[in-house]
């Protein structure tokens, strides 16, 4: 399992990891995805100050992280890795990876949302030094029209 900057090429490969986790609703994103339109926000994503990085195992994609400009000093994360490749650390590397990318350029803060439920992701950040600042309560509209709350976590960098 290899972690690289992913460029503009990869950002097909990166939408399309968000089509396979989708169903499993760990995601903000739910089925059906749109890849091409998922492909194209990563690609201007890289094209500007944005940054991501993707997993992979015997050259193909297994996952990805991208870093999302908020607001001064501050990236948002998102992640997803494809079942096969969880649990072998792969996870773990792509944070610490943007993580260091973020610190050198100068960043305060990464921030992420994250289910409550999902405790793999959870443990992960918690692991690489997020805490939780709060609870987006019954924030989200789902497709099945129910209401869904996020944890608001955040690593400090400086
Ligand atoms: C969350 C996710 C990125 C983690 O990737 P991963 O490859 O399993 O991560 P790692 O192998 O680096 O493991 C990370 C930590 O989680 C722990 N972990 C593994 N499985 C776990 C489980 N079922 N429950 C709790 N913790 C678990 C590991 O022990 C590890 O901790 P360590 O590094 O201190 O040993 C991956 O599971 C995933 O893509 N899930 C679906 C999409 C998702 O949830 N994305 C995040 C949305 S906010």
């Amino acid at each position: 399992m290899d972690v690289r900057r992913a460029v503009d090429q990869d950002a097909a490969a990166m939408a399309g990891v968000i089509a396979v986790v989708a169903p499993e609703d760990t995601l903000g994103a739910q089925p059906p995805v749109d890849v091409a339109t998922r492909a194209a926000g990563f690609r201007d994503l890289l094209a500007g100050d944005g940054a991501a990085w993707v997993l992979e195992d015997g050259g193909v994609v297994q996952g990805y992280l991208s870093l999302t400009p908020r607001t001064r000093g501050v990236f948002g994360l998102g992640m997803a890795i494809v079942a096969a490749g969880r649990g072998r650390g792969g996870g773990r590397a792509l944070v610490e990876a943007a993580l260091a990318f973020a610190r050198a350029g100068g960043a305060h803060k990464v921030d992420l949302e994250v289910w409550p439920d999902n405790a793999r992701a959870i443990a992960l950040y918690a692991a690489t030094g997020f805490v939780v600042e709060g609870l987006r309560d019954r924030h989200y509209l789902r497709a099945d029209g129910t209401l869904r709350s996020s944890l608001i976590m955040a690593r400090r960098l400086g």
